[in-house]
């Protein structure tokens, strides 16, 4: 969103797998940071930022070597606090006069404990015992402080671990105090921007007002269509339009029969009626259950999915008059990514994966309200809108919705059956207060049938999975350790419960090597 009006710090970015790390600090911090590459932060761009403190993210590449990046000169003059990391803490050296070496000895990687030489205000709160753990991970060091710094802190393979011009207000630091591994680096971070004088005016309610300020303007009179899938995103994106622009957002709830139990009725519910918001409920599950009809191949069922969503997607937003824009929940995260990975001046927008392509196709323009937020902080701005906090502290739930959990031939039947048992089994973890311990939980109905023993009679019926895993992100996971107890207790209301299952397994498989859904 252009025109942001909070107190703005520049992260720029030399390419360190950890810079997010550091605006997540800061935005913890109530602090509105967004991360540049240092190729894009010309002086002009500096200008036209006019941060109040800057940041010098870590990087992989030497400052010894010739044409390896540097921060504009024109920085160090602006008069404003600047902060190096690692990297930048080495590019700051050179470009004010110091020295970095490379070769032997220079090199730190991992744990390591910096001592301090003497006070600075940086450093409150830090030192309580003689030493503190950090992390470094460099091949250079510096081996002379540029004129006007001082030495703070030392660790055996940093002579200059902490440094500072404390008359400029530059610091410079040899380790990572964005990373875990560094138990006290978010007081270094409270300190740096304390020292900055901001004043922490980056809060949920801020943002809200300024992200509807800027939706109005950007969008004026005109209709925008937003793919609602019932997930976080795309819910939270949909509640700010609607704040900023009422009846000119219609929503298109694609429901392809393959929700969960009294989900598309508790979704369509909860916007058209408690938030008044115009929703299209586009009941398509006879189309997508009868293209899916004898298809066992995981990825043909994919393919299926996801074109007739952009098929039926289209349909109902075509008939919407005048609509000119299309709303996407893009994340932070998805921007920076792509700033970083292509690392030239334009961004490339990573598409919503169910509507990629379409905006071009439909000649739409992109509102994409979430741009500068991470997950928690969307989290945040849902509650602060409104949406109950059970909704927005849902599971994640993947676009295909139970077609993956139902592998091989998918039938009505069995989507009746999976429905049950996940509500049965959602039902038990909520019970034991566990669901917001687990990052993600369903369950999987198999392809096979058992033999049981049921009253006096012989079963034959569908076996299912029940899948638990703690995660971060979604890209490596590990099962989660229930109990016996729980196990034993889910399993039997499971098959007391739910007609048509007699056998219920529990799935330990971690990530890798297992994905998480089934397909
Ligand atoms: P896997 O199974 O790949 O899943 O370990 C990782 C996370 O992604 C979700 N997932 C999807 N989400 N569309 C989505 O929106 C998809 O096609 C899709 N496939 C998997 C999955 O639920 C888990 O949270």
């Amino acid at each position: 969103m252009e025109n942001i009006t909070h107190e703005r710090l520049l992260i720029i970015d030399f390419g360190s797998q950890v810079t997010q790390l550091i605006a997540r600090r800061l935005r913890e911090l109530n602090v509105y940071c967004e991360i540049h590459p240092y190729q894009n932060v010309t002086d002009a761009f500096l200008a036209d930022f006019a941060p109040r403190a800057v940041i010098l993210s870590g990087g992989p590449d030497s400052v010894t070597r010739e044409g390896s990046p540097r921060a504009p000169q024109s920085l160090f003059d602006m008069g404003i606090p600047v902060l190096g990391i690692c990297y930048g803490q080495q590019t700051m050296m050179t470009q004010l006069g110091g020295k970095v070496i490379s070769g032997e000895g220079t090199a730190e990687f991992g744990r390591a404990y910096v001592t301090p030489e003497s006070k600075l205000s940086l450093l409150d709160g830090w030192f309580a015992a003689d030493k503190e753990q950090v992390w470094m991970s460099h091949g250079d060091h510096v081996s002379e402080i540029a004129p006007g710094f001082a030495v703070y802190g030392t660790s055996p393979n940093a002579p200059y671990a902490i440094t500072a011009d404390v008359a400029r207000n530059f610091y410079a630091v040899q380790f990572h105090p964005e990373v875990h591994h560094t138990p006290n680096g978010a007081k270094l971070y409270e300190n740096f921007v304390r020292l900055a004088g901001f004043t922490g005016d980056w809060t949920m309610g801020a943002y809200r007002e300024q992200a509807i300020a800027a939706i109005k303007e950007q969008v004026g009179n005109a209709h925008v269509i937003c793919a609602l899938s019932g997930g976080v995103d795309s819910s939270v994106a949909a509640a700010l339009l609607h704040e900023a622009i009422g009846d000119q957002l219609t929503c298109v709830f694609v429901d392809h029969g393959l929700l969960r139990l009294n989900e598309a009725e508790e979704v369509v519910g909860m916007f058209r009626d408690h938030m008044n918001l115009k929703v299209i409920h586009a009941d398509e599950t006879e189309l997508f259950l009868g293209e899916l009809e004898g298809q066992s191949d995981p990825e043909t069922k994919r393919k299926i999915i996801g074109k007739l969503f952009i098929d039926v997607f289209q349909k109902y937003a075509d008939q919407i008059e005048d609509a000119a824009f299309l709303a996407q929940g893009t994340l932070y995260p998805d921007v920076i990514e792509s700033v970083s990975f292509s690392g030239g001046p334009s961004v490339t927008i990573k598409s919503h994966h169910n509507v990629g392509g379409l905006p071009e196709k439909m000649g739409l323009k992109l509102v994409e309200p979430l741009r500068e937020l991470f997950k928690d902080e969307v989290r945040a701005l849902g509650v602060e809108l409104g949406l109950p906090k059970s909704f927005i502290g849902r599971h994640p739930f993947p676009g295909p919705g139970l077609a993956i959990r139902c592998p091989g031939e998918i039938t009505r039947e069995k989507l009746e059956i999976l429905r049950k048992a996940d509500a049965v089994y959602i039902d038990q973890i909520r019970k034991h207060g566990l669901y917001d311990e687990i990052w993600q939980a369903f369950c999987a109905i198999l392809p096979v049938r058992t033999v049981g023993v049921m009253g006096d009679g012989r079963t034959y019926d569908f076996a299912c999975a029940l899948r638990a895993v703690t995660s971060v992100d979604g890209m490596t996971a590990d099962y989660y350790p229930f109990s016996h107890e729980f196990l034993g207790e889910t399993a039997t209301r499971i098959i007391n419960e739910v007609p048509g299952i007699n056998r219920v397994t529990y799935d330990i498989t971690s990530k890798p090597p297992g994905t998480i859904e089934w397909e």
